[in-house]
């Protein structure tokens, strides 16, 4: 069978309907595009659990503040096509602005705690775009799973949080950081590297893996964690931090000491020249 491509949402509405009385299990995969291997390993998870995996693609206007990247956000809806395919996708939904956002558009989610640290701060209204656009594309797309990556690790925090609060009743999957041979995280946005930044955005994966190095020795005083990190991301000045910190992995709070068995996640965020990096390890006890 071809890829479905899929532009309106009653269409694609329509279509979940009737698979869902098939008694298919639907799997939504939500993407900005200029897909990675990243994107595409998401992919490949749903399809081996899920009959139908629905990918999308909409670069959300709404989660960009006004100083960001949303007019020159790559796209290529083509090769995505063809990455989504060779991925084993069979349907792909890619509304236009003008379709999710009408002119009449009045809503807007909005989620606590959670959201507010690290990304929150320093992208206000960033995860209300995110909430809102997912919680668009779940009414679209009607699914019984959706996956997302580890990469983002507040976003699928305050997407567990957005699926719980409305009861939306859809199982969030995570799935672990592709990283490029060199370590450097698969981003969209590392097409704005030239090869320069390219070896200079390695310092984050180094700091983060110093972290966990602390973490396993059995360091657990998180500024002494948090210390040693900032030590290796000053080995590269050109790199602007925005935050380097070791939080709870489950409420990304900060507490002075971690307990033994705490699951930690180490969250760096910053800038190389005008390109902005984040990237993250978790550790929970088991490596
Ligand atoms: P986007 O940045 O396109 O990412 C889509 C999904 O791919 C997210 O779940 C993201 O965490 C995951 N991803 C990105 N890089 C990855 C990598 N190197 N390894 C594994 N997964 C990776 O995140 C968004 O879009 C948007 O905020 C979205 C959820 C689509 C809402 O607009």
């Amino acid at each position: 069978m071809s890829l479905n491509v899929i532009h309106s949402i009653s269409d694609m509405q329509s279509i979940s309907n009737a698979l869902r009385k098939e008694g298919k299990s639907i799997a939504c995969v939500p993407t900005m595009g200029y897909l990675h291997e990243g994107h595409a390993s998401l992919i490949r998870e749903a399809v081996k659990h899920h009959d139908i995996v629905i990918t999308t693609i909409f670069v959300n206007p709404l989660q960009f503040g006004p100083k960001e990247d949303f007019e020159r956000y790559p796209r290529d809806p083509e090769r995505d096509i063809a990455i989504i395919s060779a991925a084993g996708g069979k349907y792909v939904f890619i509304p236009s602005i003008d379709e999710m956002y009408p002119p009449e558009y009045q809503t807007t989610i909005t989620i606590g705690n959670i959201s507010k640290s690290f990304e929150g701060l320093y992208r206000p209204g960033h995860f209300e775009g995110v909430a809102t656009v997912v919680a668009k594309l779940f009414a679209a797309t009607k699914p019984d799973a959706a996956y997302f990556g580890q990469k983002d690790y507040q976003q699928t925090l305050v997407i567990k949080q957005m699926v719980k609060d409305l009861n939306m009743g859809i199982d969030i999957q995570v799935i672990p950081t592709l990283r490029e041979s060199s370590g450097l995280a698969m981003s969209s946005r590392n097409v704005y590297l030239s090869p320069e930044e390219k070896k200079s955005a390695l310092v984050l994966q180094s700091a983060l893996q110093t972290g966990l190095s602390l973490i396993r020795e059995g360091i657990r005083s998180r500024i002494s964690i948090e210390e040693q990190m900032k030590v290796i991301l000053a080995t590269c000045p050109e790199f602007e931090i925005q935050y380097c910190n070791a939080a709870l992995g489950d409420t990304l709070e900060m507490p002075d000491e971690f307990s033994e068995k705490d699951e930690i996640v180490l969250l760096v965020a910053g800038f190389l020249g005008k390109t902005r990096l984040i990237d993250n390890m978790a550790w929970s006890g088991n490596d």
